[in-house]
C-alpha cells in the first residue's frame, strides 16, 4: 500500500455507493490507473460509480492530474433494484434517481471535476470518445469484444485494461417468483478475454478477486481490424460446455428479499421512498 493509497478510504467508496467490486479491487484500479499516461479513461458499466471514484482518484494521484474519466451506463433496472418481487424490473423507469445518486456519490469524494458520465447505451454514445486513451475498464453486460471494437484502437500501447467478471463461472439468479436467470455474463469475459490473450491484443498482469489487470501489449502499434474478426465461435463455446458445480454460485434464490428491502433502506433510502410511492405501500421482509 502506497502512502496516498492509505488515505483513500476505498471500503467507504465501496459501502457509499454500494459497490460491487471488493475494496482490494478499487485499490488495485486506483494504482492501475495512477501509473496511466497521457489521454482520458474509458469505463463502461459506471453503476453508483464506485469504479469511477477509483479511477478518479487514479488520475488524481498520477503525473497528468489533468485527465478524465469518461463513463458510460445504460442504467439497467435490475442492476439497482436488487429484489425481483419488489417491482416489474422492466417497465419501471427511475433513471433520474439513479442518476442524482451517481452524481452525489461522486461528488461526495470531490471527483466531479474529474468525471464525465454518459447515460445510455455505450454502443449509441462512444463517438463522445475521440481519443486517444490511456486506460480502459470494462465491467457492462460481457460484451467485451464490443468494447474492444468501440475504443481499442484509441487505447495507447502499453495502457492499462481492466475487466471484471473474468472467470470462468455460470450464476442462478431469482429472477421472479417463477423463474431462475442463468446468467453466462462472466464466462462470456472469460472466454472472449482469453481470445484476446491468443490474439496478441491484451497482456495479463495479475487478477484480484476476478478482475483482469493488465495492458494492450507494447507491439500493437497499428489499428487492429475488429470486422475482420469472428466472434461466433467464442459465443458458441459457451453454449453447451461443463462448469464445475463450485463455479455456479447460486444467487439470490432463498432468503434475500429482506436483505434487499435493508439494503434499500439503509444505502438509498431516496430510491426505496420512490419504490413505496409507486407500490403504494411499503416493500415489506417477506420470510424468503
Ligand atoms: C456490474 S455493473 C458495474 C459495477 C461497477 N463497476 C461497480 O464498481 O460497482 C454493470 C453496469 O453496466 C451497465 N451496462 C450494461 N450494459 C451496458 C451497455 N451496453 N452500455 C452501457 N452500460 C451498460 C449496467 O447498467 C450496469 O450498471
Amino acid at each position: 500500500m502506497t502512502e496516498q493509497s492509505k488515505t483513500i478510504n476505498f471500503s467507504q467508496v465501496k459501502d457509499k455507493c454500494a459497490g460491487m467490486l471488493e475494496p482490494e479491487v478499487y485499490e488495485s484500479i486506483y494504482h492501475a490507473m495512477s501509473h496511466s499516461d497521457d489521454g482520458d479513461i474509458v469505463e463502461v458499466g459506471t453503476a453508483r460509480g464506485a469504479a469511477t471514484i477509483a479511477l478518479a482518484f487514479g488520475i488524481a494521484a498520477s503525473a497528468r492530474p489533468e485527465r478524465r474519466v469518461i463513463s458510460f451506463d445504460r442504467l439497467d433496472p435490475q442492476n439497482y433494484i436488487e429484489d425481483a418481487n419488489v417491482v416489474d424490473r422492466t417497465t419501471i423507469d427511475l433513471s433520474a434517481i439513479f442518476i442524482q445518486q451517481i452524481r452525489d456519490n461522486i461528488a461526495a469524494f470531490e471527483m466531479q471535476d474529474k468525471v464525465v458520465l454518459h447515460f445510455g447505451a455505450v454502443e449509441n454514445l462512444h463517438s463522445t470518445v475521440d481519443g486517444p486513451i490511456s486506460g480502459l475498464l470494462l465491467d457492462a453486460d460481457g460484451a467485451i469484444d464490443r468494447d474492444f471494437k468501440l475504443f481499442y484502437n484509441m487505447l495507447r500501447p502499453g495502457s492499462p485494461v481492466i475487466i471484471d467478471d473474468f472467470d470462468d463461472s455460470a450464476h442462478l439468479w431469482r429472477w421472479s417468483n417463477n423463474q431462475i436467470r442463468v446468467d453466462l455474463k462472466h464466462r462470456l469475459t472469460h472466454q472472449l478475454g482469453r481470445f484476446f490473450i491468443d490474439q496478441g491484443l491484451l497482456e495479463q498482469s495479475h487478477i484480484v478477486r476476478n478482475t483482469f489487470f493488465g495492458q494492450k501489449p507494447h507491439a500493437v502499434a497499428q489499428p487492429v481490424d475488429f470486422n475482420a474478426m469472428d466472434f461466433i465461435p467464442v459465443y458458441r463455446s459457451i453454449l453447451f460446455s461443463n462448469v464445475e458445480r463450485s463455479e455456479v454460485p447460486i444467487g439470490p434464490v432463498y432468503g434475500t428479499r429482506a436483505v434487499a428491502v435493508q439494503t434499500l433502506q439503509t444505502r438509498t433510502p431516496g430510491l426505496y421512498k420512490a419504490l413505496r410511492r409507486i407500490m403504494g405501500r411499503t416493500p415489506a421482509p417477506s420470510a424468503g
